[in-house]
């Protein structure tokens, strides 16, 4: 069955996360942050995605500004403490992250094929809606699907279900995308097709699926789309 829907995961895939800490690092104000900020980053990325699982587990949801912020707390004991108005300003730069620069011409490659085009993220609506058009990609996405449609975070299964509501697609026709190796795999199992966008190299998550493909950006997505 051809693709019609390429459906995306924001945080990592479109967007690159590390850019809050990167662009505050680099600032005067946050030259204190200049040698530790990749760590910050790393671990408030890796304990943000811990507690939307462990949330998703415990049934006790709450909206991912909440758990974004909640990682923050967490990574900033780690590199000595920040202050509430660095978190702030994180917090702010959260909500405009940079895409990556393979992605406004992915998406006008997909449109111009007559694809149509989405992000599936565990964002809050509003979250999704400042961060799509602070990236300038916000015209070439059909949608902006948040799982507060479902009030459960990925890989829940009534995550996956969001895009069939919103499209009224079949499984096989979607193509996801996401640099989450967990998200892609989980996706799989859904039905979707997938591709896991590997930046770093990462190995494959051991979980009862695998990604139909790996690459190492998205560049190829479009040629993938066509034959998938
Ligand atoms: C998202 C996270 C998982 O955008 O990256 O859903």
């Amino acid at each position: 069955m051809p693709i019609t829907t390429c459906v995306f995961d924001a945080y990592g895939t479109l967007l690159d996360v590390a850019a809050a800490a990167r662009t505050l690092a680099a600032r005067p104000e946050g030259a204190r942050l200049a040698e530790c900020w990749p760590q910050l980053a790393e671990t408030w990325r890796a304990k943000q995605l811990e507690y939307t699982w462990l949330r998703a587990t415990a049934g006790v949801h709450t909206d991912f500004r909440s758990v974004t912020r909640d990682g923050l707390d967490y990574a900033a004991e780690t590199v000595g403490g920040l202050t509430e108005a660095e978190k702030t300003e994180l917090m702010a730069l959260y909500d405009r992250l940079e895409a990556y620069p393979e992605v406004p011409a992915m998406l006008a490659a997909l449109k111009g094929r007559g694809l149509r085009t989405a992000i599936l993220s565990n964002g809050s609506p509003e979250m999704l809606r400042s961060a799509a058009d602070a990236a300038g990609i916000a015209d070439r996405l059909d949608a902006l699907i948040s799982v507060e449609g479902c009030g459960v975070f990925k890989p829940n299964p009534r995550v996956y279900d969001l895009v069939g509501r919103q499209f009224g697609t079949c499984a096989q026709e979607v193509l996801f995308v996401s640099s989450n190796g967990w998200d892609a795999a989980a996706a799989s199992g859904y039905g979707f097709r997938t591709l896991w966008v590997n930046r770093m190299g990462k190995p494959m998550d051991r979980l009862p699926w695998r990604p139909d493909r790996v690459a190492q950006d998205l560049t190829g997505v479009p040629a993938i789309a066509e034959a998938p």
